[in-house]
């Protein structure tokens, strides 16, 4: 469905920006390659008022996030950068064993696990029913809801306040951003604080990470829409860091108390100024390089296939899907795509019919060329499976520019 109006802003003058053509939901993955796949438009516009970078349409989110792929406990790495985060504020904000810290969109309980190991309460609260329910199984305690301002004013009548919320790739996929943070403003106590990790825009456009755009990621967050979004007097952004997840995201920190904006926040809205970040121009050079990135892999994969070789995915990542989609690598090219996420085992890939198995098969197989779609993780995966790449096997990247690991 069309959207009509920015969700931050309100306003209904758009600047339109690219567009990656009619894709699949990039983690619908089909039970037979008889499913019909739908297909919808992944057009790339930017608010004319707020700057904020956004989807024209999208999906309503009942049909993508009810029953959910996305565990980032599969990950190593994830793993250990939710510990230390989790490590991290507590240290900050001196936090006590009955301070309530609530993660929205807690997923299977990753983070909230190691709050609980710091001796904090808990409490997640997750829409996905099949992923609300492993972390139930982890004795996590999991609100399977969607989070708004109604729910909020429920749960403080059984949990009292917040001192901590949290969102870690969520706020990208939430279509009524206002009612979330009214919700948290709601939930979050007077010293409580509000803390967000997201894809950032910047890294996205610098490293021609177009394949994170999928209908699930609605927004596509500079900081300056941020200000926006927070300049009501609830809710304080006070302070922001840069991680490298996802090819590189932001943590926001909001507070009702703090008014003093950190020099960081500051740095960070003068660099997006320097890089000409909600230029139009800037989005036309990015879809310039991102065609050209798509040519060169589809030409490479196709001439490695005419030459006999053996080639398979690995990672079934939703970035993937749209990657191949969009470079038409269908299972034509790409034999197979190996993830070890159990739930996706089995299933094929949308759009491109690409058959998903665990990673072992790639060890009785012995392909001879990988492309690791899950490039966000190449650093785990390329030390996981380095012995591969014995006699002559190559490994490739497709994100930021195609590089060839042999
Ligand atoms: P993910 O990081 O969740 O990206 P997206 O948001 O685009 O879906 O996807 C990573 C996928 O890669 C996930 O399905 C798990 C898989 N994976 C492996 O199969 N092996 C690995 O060693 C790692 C780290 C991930």
């Amino acid at each position: 469905m069309r959207i009509l109006k920015c969700r931050i802003c309100g306003k209904n003058q758009f600047i339109d920006l690219f567009s990656l053509g009619k894709q699949p939901p990039a983690n619908n993955f089909l039970s037979s390659t008889e499913q019909e796949v739908e297909f919808y438009p992944l057009d790339v516009r930017m608010c004319d008022h707020c700057k904020l970078v956004q989807l024209s349409d999208r999906i309503l989110a009942e049909k993508l996030f009810s029953n959910y792929n996305y565990i980032p406990s599969v990950s190593k790495n994830l793993d250990f950068h939710f510990q230390l985060l989790a490590k991290q504020i507590w240290k900050r904000y001196k936090l006590k064993s009955d301070d309530l810290i609530v993660d929205i969109g807690s997923n299977d309980g990753l983070l909230l696990g190691h709050f609980r190991s710091l001796n904090a309460q808990i409490l997640g609260i997750e829409p996905a029913s099949n992923i609300a329910g492993l972390a139930k199984e982890r004795g996590i305690p999991t609100i399977n809801s969607f989070f708004n301002a109604t729910l909020a004013k429920q749960l403080i009548k059984t949990y009292g306040k917040a001192k901590i919320i949290t969102a870690t790739n969520v706020l990208a996929h939430v279509h009524n951003i206002k009612d979330f943070i009214n919700g948290v403003e709601i939930f979050l106590d007077e010293d409580g604080v509000f803390i967000a990790e997201f894809p950032y825009l910047a890294d996205l456009i610098q490293k021609n990470e177009f394949d994170t755009i999928y209908h699930e990621h609605l927004s596509y967050f500079s900081l300056k829409p941020l200000v926006y979004l927070f300049s009501n007097p609830g809710l304080n952004l006070f302070d922001v860091e840069t991680t490298s997840v996802h090819g590189g995201s932001i943590v926001i920190y909001a507070s009702k108390k703090e008014k003093q904006v950190g020099i960081s926040l500051k740095n960070l809205l003068a660099r997006e100024e320097e890089f000409k970040l909600h230029d139009k121009s800037t989005y036309s050079d990015f879809f310039k390089r991102i065609s050209s990135l798509a040519s060169k892999l589809r030409e490479h994969i196709c001439a490695q296939k005419s030459m006999g070789r053996k080639i398979i995915g690995i990672g079934a990542a939703a970035k993937g899907t749209i990657l191949l989609n969009f470079t038409g690598l269908d299972s034509t090219y790409i034999e197979y795509v190996v993830d070890n996420t159990p739930y996706k085992q089995g299933k094929f890939i949308p759009g491109v019919n690409i058959q998903i198995f665990p990673e072992g098969k790639m060890y009785t197989d012995k392909p001879d060329i990988a492309l690791i779609l899950a490039w966000n993780h190449q650093e785990e995966i390329i030390s996981k499976h380095s012995q591969l790449l014995k006699d002559d096997r190559k490994f490739i990247i497709p994100i930021p520019n195609l590089k060839i690991i042999s």
